[in-house]
């Protein structure tokens, strides 16, 4: 490791973020009755600009009013071009109760745009007394957001989480795709005239899992558009899950079972931490650091990675 050590990211599960669009009051108790670790109520783009004033006061009263349990209860405002997003951050600091856990600040492209929201939150949350500080999350769905992602990881004690948004993300690099996230059809490799598909994801994922990481922020996987293919949505969330990445957005219910599938630790690759933990202990007493596990090398890293799986599986057993 080197002499500045990494960070942790905040002990909470977040292994599915539900959204619902703040314009939809009827989805507000079924989302607080779901089994999303994370509640994104939306004001951005799941609510039409006629409907955003409505949609904001909306939100606000089901802050306050509806029992959201244990959940961490986030809004979604609207970016940093539009004319809302002003009015989004003065009405729910001014107005929403402390059981608004976060705000999720979409597309953003460097750390400005985090240190803005940061100035205006702060100033609103000293003059209303506010006990409790709103953390925040963020999308990266562009290509600004993309190439500063490190700076953005950096940009506030604040930042919890970020998202990678396919849809947006895929609009602003010009990808030539309309689905959101996912396998696409022109984005394989050719050997001895077969096919072979590969994720044209991987790349900005591990961006974000990487700045992540190096500042102790929660790395998440955005939408997955087609809430009709199960298998599709599970091959997405176990490649994130593989690099890294704590957990996945719902855009419908169906998909709530899926990712808390994914992103929590089967019990076959818990007691396989465990034992190579046990064998590592064994190792240690014999003054060995390397030793051999089901025929495969263990060592010293091993131990860190089977921490990784131990540890993520006790904090969500422990909620
Ligand atoms: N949260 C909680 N419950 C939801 C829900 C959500 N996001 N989306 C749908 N439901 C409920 C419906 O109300 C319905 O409940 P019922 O059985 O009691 O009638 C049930 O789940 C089945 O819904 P279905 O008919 O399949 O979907 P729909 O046509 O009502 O809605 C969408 C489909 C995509 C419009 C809706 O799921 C939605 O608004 N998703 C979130 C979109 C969003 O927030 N986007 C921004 C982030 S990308
Ligand atoms: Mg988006």
């Amino acid at each position: 490791m080197s002499f500045r050590l990494q960070p942790p990211a905040p002990a909470r599960p977040n292994r599915c973020q539900l959204f619902g669009p703040g314009s939809n009051t009827r989805l507000f108790e079924k989302m607080a009755a779901s089994a999303a670790d994370v509640i994104n109520i939306d004001l951005e783009d799941s609510v039409a600009p006629s409907d955003k004033d409505v949609a904001r006061q909306n939100t606000i009263e089901a802050i306050n009013t509806v029992d959201w349990g244990k959940k961490y209860l986030s809004v979604r405002i609207n970016g940093l071009d539009s004319p809302f997003w002003y009015r989004d951050v003065v009405d729910l600091l001014e107005q929403a109760s402390d059981r608004l856990d976060q705000i999720m600040i979409p597309k953003v492209g460097c750390a400005a745009d985090i240190y803005a929201v940061d100035a205006l939150v702060t100033s609103i949350e000293a003059a209303k007394g506010r006990k409790k500080p709103i953390s925040f999350e963020v999308i990266i769905e562009s290509a600004a957001g993309i190439s500063h992602v490190e700076e953005i990881a950096a940009a506030s004690p604040r930042l919890q989480a970020i998202s990678l948004g396919a849809a947006d993300f895929a609009a602003s690099m010009g990808m030539s795709t309309t689905g959101i996230g996912g396998t696409q059809e022109n984005y394989y490799m050719l050997h001895e005239g077969q096919r072979h598909w590969s994720d044209p994801w991987h790349w900005a994922q591990t961006a974000i899992v990487a700045a992540c990481r190096t500042h102790g922020i929660l790395p998440v996987d955005g939408p997955f558009g087609d809430f009709s293919d199960d298998e599709g949505f599970r091959a997405q969330a176990r490649r994130s899950a593989t690099l890294g990445m704590v957990g996945k957005w719902a855009i419908h219910p169906k998909q709530i079972a899926l990712s808390n599938e994914v992103f929590t630790p089967s019990d076959e690759a818990v007691n396989e931490a465990r034992e190579i933990l046990q064998a590592m202990e064994e190792a240690k007493a014999r003054g060995e650091g390397a030793t051999t596990y089901k025929g495969r090398l263990v060592d010293i890293a091993s131990i860190k990675q089977a921490e990784v799986i131990v540890k993520q599986a006790e904090m969500i057993a422990s909620q």
